[in-house]
C-alpha cells in the first residue's frame, strides 16, 4: 500500500501518519522530518535548507526530489510506505508518478486532510513534540501525562523552530500556491478528502475505512 498524506500545516497528517504506519505496517515519511534531521546532523542538504525551512519556504525540488527516491529505495519502503509532505508541488508529484511507473509500483492512495486556515495558528502554536521518538502532543488539546515530559520516554518535548505565528503564516501561503494545485491533480486520480477540523479519532476512523481492504480493492 502506498500513502500520500496531504493537508495544510497543522492539519495533523503527522499525528494521522503515526496511527496508519501502525496499523498498516508501512514506514511513515515525513520529508520535513527527514530535512530536520539533515539540519541537525549539519548536512551540505540541511545546510541549504535550513534557512528556508525557518522562512517558511520550500525547499527546492532539485533537492528534495533525489532525497525520496533515495528513501524511497531502502528495504523497509519494499512492501509499501506512506508519505507525508511529499509531494508539495507539481514537478514533485510529476517526479514521484514517473518513479512509481519506473520501479513498477503500485498507484498511490491520495488523502487531504482539509483543514480551514483559521484553526491553524492555534494548533502550530501550542505543538511539542518528542525529540526522541517523534511523538507529537498539543499543550491544550492533546497535553503529556507530565508538562514538558514525552509519556513514551521520558524526554523533554521540544517546540518545533518554525513553529511561531509569523513563520506559520508563511507556510500556509506556499501550501495555498504551491500544493493547491498539486491537490487538484491528485483529485483527478480519485484522491479522498477528509475532514480535518474534528478530533483526531473521527479522522482515523474515515482514513481506516479509506484504506481498508474493503474500500482499496
Ligand atoms: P513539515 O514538517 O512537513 O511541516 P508541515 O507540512 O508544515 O506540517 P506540520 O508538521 O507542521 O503539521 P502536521 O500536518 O504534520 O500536523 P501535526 O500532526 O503535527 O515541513 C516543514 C518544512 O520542511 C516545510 O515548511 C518546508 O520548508 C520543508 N519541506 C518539507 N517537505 C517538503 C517538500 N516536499 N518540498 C519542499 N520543502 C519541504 O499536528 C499539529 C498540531 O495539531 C499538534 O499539536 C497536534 O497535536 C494537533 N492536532 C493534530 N490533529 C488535530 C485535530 N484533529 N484537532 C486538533 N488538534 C490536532
Amino acid at each position: 500500500m502506498i500513502v500520500l498524506l496531504f493537508g495544510p500545516p497543522g492539519s495533523g497528517k503527522g499525528t494521522q501518519a503515526a496511527f496508519i504506519s501502525q496499523k498498516f505496517g508501512i514506514p511513515s515519511i515525513s520529508t520535513g522530518e527527514v530535512l530536520r534531521g539533515e539540519v541537525k546532523a549539519g548536512t551540505e542538504l540541511g545546510k541549504a535548507a535550513a534557512a528556508i525551512m525557518a522562512a517558511g519556504g520550500l525547499v527546492g525540488d532539485d533537492l528534495i526530489n533525489p532525497m525520496v527516491a533515495n528513501r524511497l529505495a531502502q528495504p523497509d519502503c519494499a512492501g509499501g510506505f506512506l508519505l507525508d509532505g511529499f509531494p508539495r508541488t507539481l514537478p514533485q508529484a510529476e517526479f514521484l508518478t514517473a518513479l512509481l511507473a519506473e520501479r513498477r509500483l503500485e498507484q498511490p492512495i491520495a488523502i487531504h486532510i482539509d483543514v480551514p486556515s483559521s484553526a491553524i495558528v492555534s494548533r502550530i502554536t501550542a505543538r511539542r513534540s518528542c525529540p526522541v521518538c517523534g511523538k507529537i502532543y498539543n499543550v491544550i488539546s492533546q497535553p503529556p501525562k507530565v508538562e514538558g515530559i514525552c509519556d513514551l520516554d521520558g524526554a523533554a518535548l521540544i517546540t518545533r523552530a518554525d513553529d511561531t505565528e509569523e513563520t506559520v503564516t508563511q507556510r500556509l501561503m506556499a501550501y495555498e500556491k504551491n500544493t493547491g494545485p498539486v491537490i487538484a491533480y491528485y483529485e483527478k486520480q480519485g484522491a479522498h478528502r477528509v475532514d480535518g477540523n474534528r478530533p483526531p479519532a473521527q479522522i482515523q476512523a474515515d482514513i481506516e475505512r479509506l484504506l481498508s481492504p474493503a474500500t482499496v480493492r
